[in-house]
This record gives structure tokens, sequence and C-alpha cells, in this order.
């Protein structure tokens, strides 16, 4: 199976409703033109079903930013993926912004990436190492127990896209390099092997994500590990998102 580059605007707490719907015309038609690349918007959950109308009938897809795992009941302030699914394909998991200010586990995280899946959403999974971790030399330690830990006892599926993102690259314009990316993306997939099996693992989309531009998209895409990117900032930007998405579909096309 051939895996079709993908790449997500995670807009964050970014957008007023305004904002949100003026972003999407800026760059509707010409994002809609970009063929052979999977595009998928995630702006904030206030603003989901509106873009959801102006995205009818194009080829962009919407995903949300995160999810609560039970599907009703009294869990003041949350959305569930009952909720989602009216509007989303995908959800992010895991986000390192999600663990780090608003507590979340792997244990969370797990309940959260099933409950998705049985509600028929995508999960867009996070993983990542911080700063300290990444100089002591303890990356693959950190992401094999966080892949382990969040897909513990999830079934073989397609309907997963995971996104390596080193929390030190996030919002730092400190980007990892290509290579890096690259490695630690390849080790991703042969623990998704050892998981599952090698065939889907193979068969998976894996991202990189932290300070995606369009001056460095093109040193991680043109790694062929790298099958695209969760792209934060620079998706707030019509003409950057267009241009992300235009150099991906070009290099991966060639
Ligand atoms: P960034 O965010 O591109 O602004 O670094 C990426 C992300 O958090 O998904």
């Amino acid at each position: 199976m051939m895996r079709i580059p993908f790449i997500a605007g995670n807009w964050k707490m970014n957008t007023t409703a305004a904002e949100a719907e003026k972003l999407v015309h800026d760059m509707l038609d010409r994002l809609d033109r970009i063929e052979e690349v999977e595009k998928v918007l995630c702006p904030p959950f206030i603003s989901l079903v509106t873009i959801r109308e102006l995205l009818k009938g194009s080829s962009i897809k919407l995903g949300a930013q995160n999810m609560w795992f039970e599907t009703k009941g009294a869990y003041t302030g949350e959305i569930s993926p009952l909720m989602l699914r009216e509007s989303c394909e995908f959800v992010i998991l895991g986000h390192s912004e999600r663990r780090r200010y608003f507590g979340e586990t792997d244990e969370i995280i797990n309940k959260k990436i099933k409950a998705a899946l049985e509600n028929k959403l995508k999960p867009i999974l996070c993983v990542g190492e911080r700063l300290e971790e990444n100089e002591a030399g303890r990356t693959e330690e950190v992401i094999g127990r966080q892949l382990n830990q969040d897909l513990n006892q999830v079934k073989p599926t397609h309907n997963i896209v995971i996104a390596y993102e080193p929390i030190w690259a996030i919002g730092t314009g400190k980007a990892a390099s290509g290579e890096q990316a690259a490695a630690t993306i390849k080790f991703i997939r042969d623990i998704l092997a050892e998981l599952w099996n090698k065939g889907i693992a193979q068969d998976l989309r894996i991202l990189y994500g932290g300070s995606v531009t369009s001056h460095n998209i093109a040193e991680f895409i043109s790694q062929p590990e790298i099958d695209g990117a969760l792209v934060g900032g620079s998706s707030l930007e019509a003409e950057e998102f267009l241009s992300i998405v235009n150099q991906t579909a070009e290099i991966k096309g060639d």
C-alpha cells in the first residue's frame, strides 16, 4: 500500500470564529486543488461546525484537537467522540501540550485512542521526548514507552496516524534535522511492527511535527521515512500552509 502524504494544521487555541472562517476562505480553493496529499485542518472546537460546512464538497478534511473518552455524561466542559464524529474524520490525541498543561497520562491517552477508534474517528497520536531526555540519549526509551502504553490493547488498525513531535522543537523555532526525525520515525515504525505487525507498520503514516515552516518542510518530506507533518504556528497563515502542502505534493510526487 502506498502511503499517501499527510499534512495537518493544528491551529491550537488560535482564531476566533470569524478569523477561522477567513483563514479557510483564504486557502480553500487552492488547497482543495492540491492532489496527492491528504490535507487536514484542526481548528478550535467552536469553529468545527462552521468549517465543516465550508469544506463540504472539497478534498480537505477536518480534525479536532482533543476529546474526552466517554461518549456522554456529566463531564462539564468536555467534548465527546460522538459529538466530534458529526463533523470530523480525525482527532489529535496525546499532544505534548495536553500532556504537559492538562495532566494527560499515557493511561488517559490510551482510553482516548480506544474511544476514538470505537466511534469511527481516526486518531493522530502524538509522541515525543523532552529536551533533557533527548540530551541524555533517552529518546527511544521514552517513545517506546509512550507507544506501548498509548496503544496498549489497541487492535492493529489502519485508521491511525502517528506524529513524532520532539517537545523541544514545538513552538520553539528549533526544528529537529530531517535525518534526526527520520531516524526516530524509523524507530517508531519498528515498534509498530513489533506491537502490531510489519504490514501495518509499513502502511501507516508517521509525521514529523515541531517548528515546521515553508523553509524547512523540504528537508523533512524528502526523507522517505517521513510521510508528512503536523504543523502548528505555520498553519495559521494561508500562504505558508499552502506552500508547505504544495512542496509536499511536489517532493513526494517525484
Ligand atoms: P509548531 O507546533 O509547528 O508551532 O511547532 C507543532 C505542534 O505542536 O503540533
